[in-house]
């Protein structure tokens, strides 16, 4: 239509990658212009109508600390859209501030998501951003956004194998030729490390945590093989038995033990993946090894925990919070290839 031409002309062009703990928004020639949480706080009124007051970082920080009437609400759980209307609210807060509040912008976007989502929930994502604003909307997967974005050549004759451990999913693909081979996503990646620590350190010390402190200690002492020294960490919380405030000293040996069954299940999943690959896949990954891309390949020693099981080449991708974003960028340079591509 002339219209969308003419209005297109003053929109730039963006590509979000909408994860379930952070949204990462990177506009065409621009580079990557926000990351932040993906957490949105509303208030409620004695009607139950809602107030968004705060979307981002100053949302986050509101998570477990708000009064009874406001809400720190998490929009994506586990990788999908838990809660649209918030879910919309926040692609809206995120693409005005990209484009500084001209609501007359309407971009186009590329949206990268979960593997593995039901065409409904497809149809949700896109619509969330179209009445966001947006004039069109593309997704492409996230374990063949992540391989581009860790700079594996995607386009070649040769299988290349990502693990992307985000917050709700561990995505895990090959990838050749330009496509996706393989693939599998669960759910079983940061956030349900987080839960294991609260778990544990509820059953072994009787103390009780919340999530964001669990969250920290997983980033500050956590780690999946022995450290040369171990680290440690003071830790407060409830006393479960006396309800009084407690404080405890935590060592990454103790997160070790906490973390081992959402260790052992992205292992795995990894190792079926492997054992249904083509041979002549299997022969490129034992050649290229496997690359660990999203927040939680962070954690200490991952690399080596799973290259010890799946007796293969194991390595973190730079920047591995950024691929994802990085790679639905670089789909972004090719978006009028995807608008011939695009079928859905
Ligand atoms: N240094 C670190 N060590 C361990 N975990 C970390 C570290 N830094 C971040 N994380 C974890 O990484 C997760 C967020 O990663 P990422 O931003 O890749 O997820 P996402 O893209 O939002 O989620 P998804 O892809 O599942 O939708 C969180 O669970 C966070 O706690
Ligand atoms: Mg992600």
């Amino acid at each position: 239509m002339i219209l969308d031409k003419i209005i297109g002309l003053f929109s730039h062009d963006i590509s979000i990658d909408l994860g379930t703990a952070n949204t990462i928004v990177l506009v065409k020639g621009k580079g990557i212009i926000i990351n932040e949480p993906s957490v949105v706080a509303v208030q409620f009124d004695k009607y139950g109508r809602t107030d968004m007051l705060a979307v981002g970082r100053e949302a986050k920080d509101m998570v477990g600390k708000t009064p009874g009437n406001i809400k720190a609400i998490r929009p994506m759980k586990d990788g999908v859209i838990a809660d649209f209307d918030m879910t919309e609210k926040m692609i809206r807060y995120f693409i005005e501030k990209a484009h500084k509040r001209k609501s007359f912008i309407r971009p186009r976007i590329i949206i990268s998501v979960p593997y593995g989502l039901t065409q409904v929930e497809r149809k949700a994502v896109k619509e969330s951003a179209i009445s966001a604003g947006a004039r069109e909307v593309f997704l492409i997967e996230e374990p063949m956004a992540a391989a581009i974005g860790a700079g594996l050549p995607v386009r070649e004759p040769h299988g290349n194998l990502i693990v992307d451990i985000g917050g709700g999913t561990t995505e895990i693909g090959v990838v050749s030729l330009g496509g996706l081979v393989i693939s599998k996503s669960i759910r079983i990646a940061g956030d349900k490390m987080d839960t294991s620590i609260v778990d544990y350190i509820n059953k072994k010390y009787n103390l009780l945590i919340g999530e964001r402190t669990a969250e920290e200690i997983k980033i500050e002492i956590g780690s999946v093989v022995p450290q040369k020294e171990e680290l440690k960490m003071l830790v407060k919380g409830k006393d479960k038995v006396q309800g009084l405030l407690n404080t405890i000293e935590l060592s990454s040996e103790d997160i070790r033990e906490a973390l081992k069954e959402p260790l052992r299940g992205i292992a795995n999943s990894l190792k079926d993946v492997l054992e249904n690959m083509p041979p002549d896949l299997a022969g490129d990954v034992v050649e290229n090894g496997i690359a660990l891309t999203g927040g939680g390949a962070l954690i200490r020693g991952f690399d080596k925990y799973l290259s010890d099981i799946v007796k293969l080449p194991v390595y973190v991708a730079d920047e591995p919070l950024l691929a994802v974003a990085k790679g639905t960028g670089k789909a972004l340079e090719e978006i009028d290839l995807l608008q011939q591509l695009s079928y859905d």
